[in-house]
């Protein structure tokens, strides 16, 4: 099979979302985390955008060894100085030098002609070679530029001795069809791209950020642009925990693998939640409160003859100890029982049908029973096992 890369940009784009600022000690600690999930590349930060983040990606770089670590900078020479400064000391710098293609970002964000773009992009990577190993190159929301402009300015990267060309969706815009169309034509129309890795970035506003991942890998791309929990720019990054489980649990299809640790990844996920001070929406793909939990009875008697009936994931790959039974007033006698005996308690045929009405009573007025209603409830109508 073949290697699709995974750079992390947790620590970049997902801290630059509302409300989820790191201090300097996080960011570290979640550098070595990822570095502890094996991916291939750390986006630090933006070495350029304050002293803050000049500081967290030096002491990154200084902190990883086993990932490259990287910082974004605009295509301007002071920006690559300072990404340089914070980044020599690592043992695999890249940096990661970026600009707008798209005609409205050209026009009324940057000012600048199409060709006055070109020529700042090749410039831009040229000076950035003669420090860095290895230069990544984006054309800024490539998904809505003219290709055949863009095709030029990628050209112009790779002759400018840029190693890895990344093409986002800066704005989640298009369909999994469509970005996958865009590497095709780059690859079809862009010499010397076949001596560069394609890399992919997509936004979430659409909620198409995972499918177009996974279509734009289809199309030949083997890096992939990811946050921990989707967090990011406004409905966030594609996640790198649903294209992680999905590139396995779907092998078959997509024929790729990572060098990810697998069960790293609910620690990660937590770790991530945690200092940025962003809980996960019970429902969220993967990692969610409910991604492995069970309370209707037709469910629950599945999964406790064969978790794969309606378990496509097992909890254990990403490092979870087991799925949940979640007892409410969905949930059938099967599971009720097994809840009595994990609680020590023997409940004979009477007294389940009697305790079971009772907790279908309660379960109607309270959403959520606890361990502490079980047991009122079990002591009422049951004696404890005999062992
Ligand atoms: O979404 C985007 O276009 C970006 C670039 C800076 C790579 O984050
Ligand atoms: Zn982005």
């Amino acid at each position: 099979m073949e290697k699709v890369e995974i750079y992390d940009t947790t620590l970049r784009d997902g801290e630059q979302s509302p409300g989820c600022s790191l201090n300097e000690h996080e960011k570290v600690q979640v550098a070595k985390q990822l570095e502890r999930l094996h991916v291939d590349v750390i986006e630090a930060g933006f070495p350029a955008a304050s002293p803050e983040d000049f500081r967290a990606v030096r002491n990154i770089a200084k902190a990883v060894k086993n990932s490259t670590v990287t910082g974004l900078a605009r295509s301007i020479k002071s920006d690559i100085d300072t990404a340089w400064e914070a980044l020599k000391d690592t043992e695999n710098p890249r940096v990661h030098v970026f600009i707008a293609t798209s005609p409205i970002h050209m026009a009324d964000k940057l000012k600048k002609s199409p060709e006055e773009v070109l020529k700042m992009a090749i410039s831009a990577v040229k000076y950035a070679r003669s420090f860095f190993p290895q230069v990544e190159f984006s054309c800024e929301y490539a998904s809505r530029s003219e290709y055949p402009f863009m095709s030029q300015v990628i050209e112009g990267a790779i002759k400018a001795g840029a190693s890895v060309i990344n093409l986002p969706d800066t704005v989640g815009f298009c369909s999994p069809e469509e970005y996958a169309k865009m590497f095709h034509y780059v690859q079809e129309h862009v010499s010397g791209i076949e001596s560069v890795r394609l890399s992919c970035h997509c936004h979430n506003d659409l909620g198409m950020a995972a499918a177009n991942t996974l279509a734009s890998i289809e199309a030949g791309v083997r890096q992939v642009e990811c946050t921990v929990n989707g967090v990011g720019e406004r409905a966030g990054n594609a996640a790198l925990e649903e294209i992680a489980v999905a590139l396995h649990v779907r092998k078959d299809r997509y024929q790729m693998m990572t060098q990810l640790k697998m069960n790293e990844i609910a620690k990660t996920s937590q770790m991530v939640s945690q200092f940025m001070n962003s809980p996960i929406a019970a429902t969220k793909p993967v990692v969610g409160a409910n991604a492995f939990s069970h309370e209707s009875g037709i469910h629950q008697d599945g999964v406790m003859k064969n978790p794969k009936t309606y378990e496509i994931i097992s909890p254990s790959l990403i490092g979870l100890d087991s799925g949940k039974l979640v007892l409410g007033k969905h949930s059938g006698r099967h599971a009720f029982r097994a809840k009595a005996l994990e609680m020590g308690i023997h409940l004979s045929e009477e007294q389940i049908n009697q305790s079971f009405h009772a907790f279908k009573d309660l379960a109607d007025q309270k959403k959520e029973l606890d361990d502490q209603d079980f047991r009122h409830l079990f002591s009422h109508y049951a004696q404890p096992a005999i062992h």
